[in-house]
């Protein structure tokens, strides 16, 4: 048994030996640019990849663990600008480790637990403008060994453990800098020679952020004759008094915008009085931005004679009752109020003031009237804000106005199509509600405007007038609106300078003819979600500029082929998807257009059909209309077939006796006749064919053999096929025994045209015709081609007299005769029995 240390001896080093053999996950950075840009973040990376091109300028190495940058690490990346090394667990960087990347600019170091960082860690760093080493470990300034870059413009250091602000003497030779961060770093006290080194007029344009650092204490005078850019303070006291000591310390500091407040989620104050910050007095401020200080201060007079002379003031996320008191001699050009909860609708009166901004105030407030004369910015917006008689210059005491937005607020009724506010340029309603905009043409002043957004204003446009004056108007948005009868009327006239038009969501049906005449210079118009049914481009001839034209989200079926003529030639975007396309054959002219303008439609791919259902959910591009040739040759070929073959069915029933005698004629030829004539007769007439017919001329002499259906058909076979296989095609002749009950039977009239037919294929065949009684004209006339046959040829009439018989007799035989070849033999054949 081995010991467990003996076992862990032999285990460990055989382990390390594997793990060392394992080989590295070689995953492929994304080429994001290529040759350019590559991502490399969370590849498990343990060295620096070298499968990458030498021409790469940005590279992300984010969360790999390299650990340890040996010198020269990225020679291999001359090219290199941006360099993201954040959290790749370095724990060393050794001298010369960026050598050679002479144009980078970006380097970030963000998340690195760095514990020795060499010297001339960052040697040869010649363009470096942006160092971020953020979360670095790192434990002061001065060891930091950046003094040679004097390319740098920012450095950011938060989140280190910086107990002071001293500043190196290095940073006499950053001359470029302009953004120091030093927050959430733990430096508590800022004495006068911390920032000796700012003294010299050469770093003028500083921004120093110490925000979330514990400071309790600023020395009187520490940043006296000091010139920052920006200076914020922002989560830095713990206790109204170390405020006011910090702030008084802050006294003589010249800096153009000074940030004070908390952050939201980091809070420290428990109590603040207003009086604090009157040590702001002692400074000279151009931009004041009080951010989030959630403690009641009723009365602020004295902090704003202090910020009398202050150009612009920020106070956000205040609890700030009124905005009373306010002194007479405020020279301040812009004001900005977020979210304080003001009680009432502040009435300013400030002659100075050009923009102010009173915003994010849901607390239902109702406009009321201030003056402001100088005032060319008024942003109203998200204030839940009642308006009534909106608006003219009287409202806002300034006839200066350029920039209007009340837009998001309540009921705005306008009663004023704003008079003197002619310089207004920007004007923003949207998404309140908007009334009597239909009574007169409210934006009649306006002949300035360039920009009006209505969008979602609760309009309903009857009034056609209601965009008159506009003249000057180049973007229009009035999306969410809609509009009487869903027609489009004309309202648009003399908008000639329109170049942007928004009429999504507006129910639109319809769009009359003329409604776009007057937009000769309009780029784009969004006529989409709303409920058009075809793709109407008539009213678009005229706009001569169109560039994008957006019809998605409508109800489109398809196109007319002349309509589609009228696409305005500097088309180059046209939206037309999430409609109801038909993808039928019937459509297939628009569907055709659709492939041949596919490099001007967006995201033709998804232009689905939307019937038939079989088509449902598929591009229009896969529509094929080589099927609709196909169908329409199969539809029109199967119909004439059908058409033939049931004609011929017809005929062939028809004529089928016809056709079996026709076939007959071929099979027996001439000369084979069995009987010398087949007798055609009613059977009421059976008796005289029995006794006078087949007596006299079988019995007699010569004697003539008969056909007899009752007597010669051969039983079994059908009495059709006996007719003409017995019948016709073994006789010389047919004996037609014409009387009443003939006519008047179909089965002898059929027989009696086949015998016809008979007649007519076979040349030497003859029809003789016994008429045995005489037949009523009438009805012998239903009978036309018998009454012709009869009325042409000759026929014999049998009559019951003894001459006439013999006379009837003798025509017969000797028609019977005629034709009969004369032999014995063929006598003797002649036997039907
Ligand atoms: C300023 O930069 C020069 C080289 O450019 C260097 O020699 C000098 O030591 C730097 N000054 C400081 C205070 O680091
Ligand atoms: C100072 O820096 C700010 C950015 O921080 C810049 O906008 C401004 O133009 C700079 N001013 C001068 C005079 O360089
Ligand atoms: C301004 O500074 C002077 C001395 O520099 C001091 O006497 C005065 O009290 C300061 N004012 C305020 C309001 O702190
Ligand atoms: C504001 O400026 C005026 C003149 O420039 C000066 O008299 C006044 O003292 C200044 N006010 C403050 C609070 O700095
Ligand atoms: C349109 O402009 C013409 C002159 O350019 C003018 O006569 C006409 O009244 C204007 N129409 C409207 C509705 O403003
Ligand atoms: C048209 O309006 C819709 C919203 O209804 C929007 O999604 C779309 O992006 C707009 N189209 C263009 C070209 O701006
Ligand atoms: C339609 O296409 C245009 C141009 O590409 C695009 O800007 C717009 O957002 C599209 N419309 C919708 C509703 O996506
Ligand atoms: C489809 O039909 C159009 C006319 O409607 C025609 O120009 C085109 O050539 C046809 N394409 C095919 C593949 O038959």
């Amino acid at each position: 048994m081995m010991s467990p240390t003996r076992l862990a001896g032999t285990l460990v080093p055989a382990m390390a030996f594997l793990s060392c053999l394992k080989p590295e996950t070689w995953e492929p950075c994304v080429e994001v640019v290529p040759d350019i840009t590559y991502q490399c973040m969370e590849l498990n990376l343990y060295k620096i990849p070298d499968n990458i091109p030498s021409s790469t300028k940005n590279l992300d190495l984010s969360f790999n663990p390299l650990r340890h940058l040996g010198s020269h690490s990225f020679s291999s990346f001359p090219e290199l600008q941006v360099l993201d090394l954040s959290r790749c667990e370095i724990q060393t960087i050794e001298d010369a480790a960026y050598q050679s990347l002479n144009h980078l600019s970006t380097l970030i170091l963000t998340g690195n637990p760095i514990q020795s960082l060499a010297l001339r860690a960052f040697s040869g760093l010649s363009s470096l403008q942006k160092l971020v080493a953020v979360e670095t470990n790192l434990a002061s300034l001065e060891n930091f060994p950046i003094g040679h870059l004097k390319t740098l413009k920012e450095i950011n250091v938060a989140h280190n453990h910086i107990h002071s602000l001293k500043l190196p003497e290095y940073f006499s030779n950053l001359t470029n800098l302009e953004h120091l961060d030093l927050s959430n770093n733990k430096i508590q006290n800022i004495y006068h020679k911390d920032l000796q080194v700012l003294h010299p007029i050469s770093l003028i344009n500083l921004s120093l952020d110490l925000s979330l650092n514990p400071i309790d204490f600023i020395q009187s005078g520490a940043f006296k004759d000091i010139r920052l850019h920006k200076l914020t303070l922002r989560s830095n006291f713990n206790s109204m008094n170390e405020m006011k000591t910090c702030i008084q310390g802050l006294a003589g500091l010249k800096v153009h915008q000074f940030v004070l407040g908390e952050f939201r989620n980091e809070r420290n104050m428990e109590d603040f009085d207003i009086s604090v910050l009157n040590g702001l007095c002692n400074l000279t401020i151009k931009e004041f931005r009080f951010a989030c200080l959630y403690h009641d201060f009723s009365d602020a007079t004295d902090l704003f004679n202090c910020l009398a002379n202050v150009s612009t003031i920020s106070l956000i996320h205040l609890n700030l009752d009124r905005l009373e008191g306010l002194p007479n001699n405020v020279r301040w050009q812009s004001l900005e109020l977020v979210t304080c909860k003001l009680e009432q609708f502040p009435t300013l009166e400030i002659p100075s003031l050009k923009r102010f901004i009173f915003t994010a105030h849901k607390s239902g407030y109702t406009f009321a009237e201030f003056k402001l004369p100088s005032l060319e910015f008024l942003d109203l917006s998200r204030n839940g804000l009642n308006f009534k008689g909106c608006c003219s210059h009287t409202d806002f005491g300034t006839t200066k106005l350029e920039h209007l937005d009340l837009s998001f607020n309540a009921v705005i009724t306008m009663s004023s199509n704003f008079l003197g506010l002619e310089q207004l340029k920007y004007l923003d309603f949207q998404h309140s509600h908007l009334k009597q905009t239909s009574d007169f043409p409210v934006f009649l002043s306006l002949k300035n405007l360039l920009y009006l957004d209505i969008s979602y204003t609760n309009i309903l446009v009857a009034f056609r007038g209601i965009f008159n004056g506009l003249s000057s108007l180049q973007t229009l948005k009035m999306a969410g609106n809609s509009f009487q009868g869903n027609l489009l009327p004309e309202i648009f006239t003399n908008l000639s300078h329109l170049t942007f038009l928004d009429l999504s969501e507006c129910q639109l049906e319809h769009v009359s003819q003329e409604a776009f005449n007057s937009l000769l210079r309009l780029q784009l118009l969004n006529m989409s979600n709303n409920h058009l049914v075809s793709l109407d481009l008539c009213p678009y001839q005229h706009l001569k500029s169109l560039q994008v034209l957006d019809y998605s989200f409508n109800r489109i079926v398809t196109s007319k082929k002349q309509e589609l003529l009228h696409l305005p030639s500097s088309l180059t975007f046209l939206n037309l998807t999430q409609n109801a396309f038909a993808c039928t054959c019937e459509h297939q002219s628009f569907l055709q257009w659709v492939k041949d303008q596919r490099q001007h439609l967006v995201q033709v791919e998804q232009m689905v059909c939307a019937t038939p259902l079989d088509m449902q959910e598929m591009s229009v591009l896969s529509f094929r209309n080589a099927t609709c040739q196909m169908s329409k040759t199969i539809i029109s070929v199967s119909v004439l077939s059908v058409l033939v073959v049931s004609f011929v069915v017809v005929l062939v029933y028809k004529f089928y006796f016809h056709l079996m005698l026709l076939a007959g004629c071929k099979k027996y030829g001439r000369g084979e006749s069995t009987y010398d004539a087949f007798v055609i007769y009613s059977s009421q007439d059976e008796d005289w064919v029995r006794n006078e017919l087949v007596k006299n001329l079988e019995e007699g002499v010569p004697p003539f053999k008969l056909c007899l259906h009752y007597r010669d058909f051969i039983p079994g076979v059908a009495i059709a096929a006996n007719i003409i296989q017995e019948g016709f095609h073994k006789s010389r002749k047919v004996i037609v025994v014409v009387s009443q009950h003939f006519i008047q039977s179909r089965w002898c009239i059929f027989e009696y045209e086949i015998a016809q037919t008979w007649q007519f294929l076979s040349s030497h065949a003859g029809i003789i015709f016994i008429v045995l009684q005489k037949v009523e004209k009438s009805l012998l006339r239903q009978q036309v081609e018998l009454y012709r046959l009869l009325s042409r040829n000759t026929y014999l009439e049998w009559e019951d007299s003894v001459l006439g018989r013999h006379i009837f007799w003798r025509r017969l035989r000797k028609a019977l005769l005629d034709g009969k070849p004369w032999s014995p033999e063929g006598t003797a054949d002649a036997e039907c029995n």
